[in-house]
């Protein structure tokens, strides 16, 4: 399998996908939308955009597996060769013009994250992750921060309405009483290239799907952070918690937010 014509398709395919749902964000209001549960949002854009995707995906390598937020998997997640696509991550954001949003490609090949891609273009920012080469954000190498303290930590938070709050509310207490700061972008994937940027120290997420998850995780990973073991227990099939966080910082997010295994 060549993993290096993958690689620079998925950022080729990434560009262009996100240059169509830039042109559906800038005509947000015309978008039919959808409810597919509480606060979980799918617009024509998120539709049209993964039709692309898998479209051109489809039209280099037929015989690799899909697997997208919109359309599903068709039931090949096992295979040797499987692309996970988001084809809008941060679909509320990008419904209300907040800046926060992308298309995210990750490649998978034999339960191992080979690369990942979030393309971020009201940001402008293209970032991409190749396992054991390294993390970079329009070209530029990434690496976490290497804050000691949680009184000087600035961590992200996600939440859906898959979990309860309660839990959730408990660690943040925590947290807050030993001083860190946090902020929620409602994006998963930029959440997490913010940590492999050193925008922020961690983040946590109680329950994520793998196509918000994989490629940020594999960016943290790659710009020396730590995170959980996402693919644990059928991860990849049913979704999974998500810590990421700098070294120093790491057991103590963990420990507040119990998350017990680490990849
Ligand atoms: C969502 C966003 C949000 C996170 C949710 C995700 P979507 O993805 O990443 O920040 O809190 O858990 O489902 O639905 O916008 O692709
Ligand atoms: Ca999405």
């Amino acid at each position: 399998m060549d993993l290096d014509v993958r690689f620079g398709a998925a950022i080729a395919i990434a560009e262009e996908a996100a240059q169509l749902a830039l042109r559906h964000f800038e005509n947000r209001g015309a978008l039919t939308v959808e409810h597919k549960g509480l606060q979980d949002l799918v617009s024509a854009a998120d539709r049209e955009v993964e039709q692309l995707v898998r479209t051109r995906i489809a039209e280099r390598f037929p015989e690799d597996a899909l697997l997208g937020e919109e359309a599903g998997s068709g039931g090949a997640v096992s295979s040797r060769a499987l692309w996970v696509i988001d084809p809008i991550d941060g679909t509320t954001n990008f419904l209300r013009g907040l800046p926060h949003w992308g298309v995210v490609l990750a490649f998978v090949a034999d339960e191992v994250v080979e690369h990942g891609v979030i393309v971020a273009p009201v940001l402008r920012e293209r970032y991409v992750a190749r396992k054991g080469r390294g993390a970079f954000c329009n070209d530029r190498p990434l690496k976490v921060t290497g804050t000691a303290k949680l009184s000087e930590a600035v961590i992200g938070f996600g939440s859906n309405k898959k979990t309860p709050h309660q839990p959730y509310l408990a660690a943040l207490d925590q947290l807050l009483a030993e001083g860190i700061e946090y902020r929620r972008l409602g994006c998963a994937s930029m959440n997490l290239a913010a940590v492999a940027s050193g925008k922020l120290d961690g983040f946590y997420e109680a329950k994520l799907s793998p196509w918000d998850a994989l490629a940020g995780m594999l960016l943290v990973h790659e710009a020396g952070g730590r995170c959980n073991d996402y693919l644990a227990d059928d991860g990849l099939l049913r979704g999974n918690s998500v810590l990421v966080g700098n070294r120093p910082l790491y057991d103590s997010l963990a420990a507040a937010f119990k998350v017990f295994s680490e990849a």
